[in-house]
């Protein structure tokens, strides 16, 4: 694999996924990014990139539904190999608007795998970067291993459900190389603040009320970003063509108990705040539709084949992350100052997003 495809690079794991390629991962090829640049996608993220790895990064804004732009980027640069995480991915959007979830999740992935098999250039690899969530969800017992039946509950998930199952029978059908890997909730630097931890740090901080949705016992099992990007690195290399890998955290934690940890260590390493202890802050509002009540994900397979274990203890990572944020205010500012997430922040949680007296 000497010139990876990564689409939707400029997201959060696709971010994380091309730093560690370029930098730590022992590969030495292009890494080619094809991202359209959604409300969720930053081109900033990558400048550092584009500076330092002038030869081995290139950035192309296209949407991955565009076959001709595609065909030409397949063919410009010899694409040998693709890391596909172009997708929505925020549930709560897909509840409101579905439409764009299965126009790229499912279409997306659709012309990808039409113009991977149509291809002049040898393909390596068509790598696929999917969700636990697919697996619908768990009572208080058992976990998710890949023999799990899709029972998917929101139309996000029921759209990364389907676009699997395409990936699955191109490989079938017409021998395609491809790998499936299906993780649990990650977290870690550059995830835009409409998802849980990056939502929860920057209110509190603000002093702003911490929406649980429920009564906040669902269980969620985190996964520091960087370990999620070493886990499809080791399955783009090793994992058996036309077979799918679970990754995950082992570490499971019911939605309020998550919320209670972020507080107190920001109240330990950002001391003095009006609203102190920050636990005040927590407020319950309605539960999500449909909200799946666990997840937790049997990785045996991939520690088994590949020798892949998570090396982040949660105490490391929500750290690190927490440092990240207060380190990078004018990346935050410019999302938080934009129409976009204003306009979302007010639609999801209403006027109630005033700093608490
Ligand atoms: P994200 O929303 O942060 O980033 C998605 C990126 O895709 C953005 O840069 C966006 O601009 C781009 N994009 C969207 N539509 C596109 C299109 N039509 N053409 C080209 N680019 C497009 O998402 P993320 O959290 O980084 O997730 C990446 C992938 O990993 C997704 O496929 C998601 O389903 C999967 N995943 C995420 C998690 C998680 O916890 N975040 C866990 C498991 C799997
Ligand atoms: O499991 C993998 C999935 O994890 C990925 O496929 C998705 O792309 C990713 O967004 C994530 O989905 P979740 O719905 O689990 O993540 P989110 O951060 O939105 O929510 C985590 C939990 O926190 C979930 O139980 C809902 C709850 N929650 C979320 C928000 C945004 C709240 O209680 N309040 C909130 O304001």
């Amino acid at each position: 694999m000497q010139n990876i495809l990564v689409t939707g690079g400029c997201g959060f794991i696709g971010t994380n996924f091309i730093y560690y390629m370029l930098s730590n991962a022992g590969f030495n090829g292009r890494i080619i990014n094809v991202d359209k640049l959604t409300y969720a996608g930053n081109p900033d993220n990558l400048v550092a990139a584009e500076k330092k790895y002038v030869k081995r990064y290139i950035f192309e804004k296209v949407d991955i539904c565009d076959t001709r732009a595609m065909a030409d980027i397949f063919d410009r640069y010899a694409v040998d190999a693709i890391c596909n995480f172009a997708a929505e991915s925020h549930v709560d959007r897909s509840i409101i608007e579905p439409d764009a979830f299965i126009k790229t999740n499912i279409e997306g992935t659709f012309r990808l795998l039409e113009l991977a098999r149509g291809t002049k250039h040898q393909l390596k690899l068509f790598h696929h970067v999917s969700t636990d969530e697919v697996y619908g969800s768990l009572g208080m017992n058992g976990y998710f291993t890949e023999h799990t039946p899709y029972r998917p509950n929101s139309p996000y998930s029921a759209s990364k459900a389907s676009s699997d199952h395409l990936v699955r029978a191109y490989f079938k059908t017409y021998g395609l190389p491809v790998t499936i890997s299906n993780c649990s909730n990650n977290y870690g630097p550059y995830q835009f603040p409409e998802k849980m931890i990056p939502l929860m740090i920057l209110n509190a901080l603000e002093g702003k009320p911490l929406p649980v949705y429920g009564d906040g016992r669902n269980v969620r099992d985190w996964l520091f970003v960087t370990d999620h990007c070493q886990a499809i690195w080791k399955i783009m290399q090793a994992g058996k063509r036309g077979e799918m890998y679970n990754i995950g955290g082992q570490c499971e934690m019911a939605n309020i108990d998550l919320v209670g940890r972020i507080c107190d260590l920001l109240d330990d390493m950002v001391p003095g705040a009006a609203a102190s202890p920050r636990r005040n802050l927590i407020t319950f509002v309605e539960d999500r539709p449909g909200h799946d009540k666990r997840y937790a994900i049997d990785f045996s397979k991939l520690t088994d084949e590949l020798g892949w274990m998570p090396q982040e203890t949660f105490e490391s990572g929500i750290r690190k992350t927490i440092e990240w944020y207060l380190d990078h205010q004018a990346w935050v500012d410019q999302i938080k100052n934009g129409a976009h997430y204003q306009r979302w922040m007010k639609q999801q949680y209403g006027e109630n997003q005033k700093p608490l007296e």
